[in-house]
């Protein structure tokens, strides 16, 4: 395994969790939204909100969508490309887009924007990471779990070129990723 030092330990996500739930619950206009992750990272954080949130009385659908701002063969493609869609009709509906974290923002402007497309009635970002020093576009999330600095994270979801997805804590790595891995 990657040498990594612990950030935020496993009880400190579920009580991270555990709030931005409660304030989806709190927000959002009735108690069914369709949560729509960002592939792939977000697949642990998903998991564990839908659980958090189901103890709140909220029943969400669950959807998700793939973006990259990089091409298949790992080459700048300079805007975001969206290769998977929603399988659900968005219209009329209330949705939460949720990604592990937030850093350049192109994917999650870009997927953003692709829903907006969908003509939801309600549209938040959720966000478990936000990396605000490597920001290149101009967008907020409108929940956020916790606040990085800039260094590479795993674990929960996150990976470095793959590894450190199952950790059950989210870690820095000790040394950064050799270059910019594509990111999903
Ligand atoms: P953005 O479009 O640059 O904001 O890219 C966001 C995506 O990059 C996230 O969904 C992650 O998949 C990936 N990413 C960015 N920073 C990290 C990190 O520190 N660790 C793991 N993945 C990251
Ligand atoms: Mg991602």
């Amino acid at each position: 395994m990657l040498s990594h030092r612990i950030l935020f330990s496993e009880a400190a996500i579920a009580a991270r969790v555990k709030a931005l739930a409660e304030a989806i619950r709190r927000d959002a206009p009735h108690t069914a939204p369709v949560l729509v992750g960002l592939l792939t990272g977000s697949f642990v954080f998903i998991a564990d909100l839908v659980r958090a949130g189901h103890r709140l009385g909220l029943e969400p659908l669950v959807d998700f969508i793939a973006v990259s701002h990089y091409t298949h063969d790992c080459q700048p493609a300079g805007t975001a490309l969206i290769y998977k869609d929603v399988a659900l009709d968005l219209r009329g509906r209330a949705v939460v887009l949720l990604d592990d974290i937030l850093d350049s923002g192109i994917s999650l402007r870009a997927a953003r924007d692709h829903l907006m497309g969908h003509d939801p009635s309600w549209l938040r970002t959720c966000v478990l990471l936000d990396k605000p020093a490597r920001r290149v576009v101009d967008l907020h999330a409108d929940y956020v779990g916790f606040e990085v600095p800039d260094v590479w994270v795993i674990g929960y979801g996150l990976d470095a070129g793959g590894a450190g997805r199952a950790l059950p804590y989210i870690a820095a790595l000790d040394e950064p990723p050799p270059g910019r891995k594509p990111t999903t």
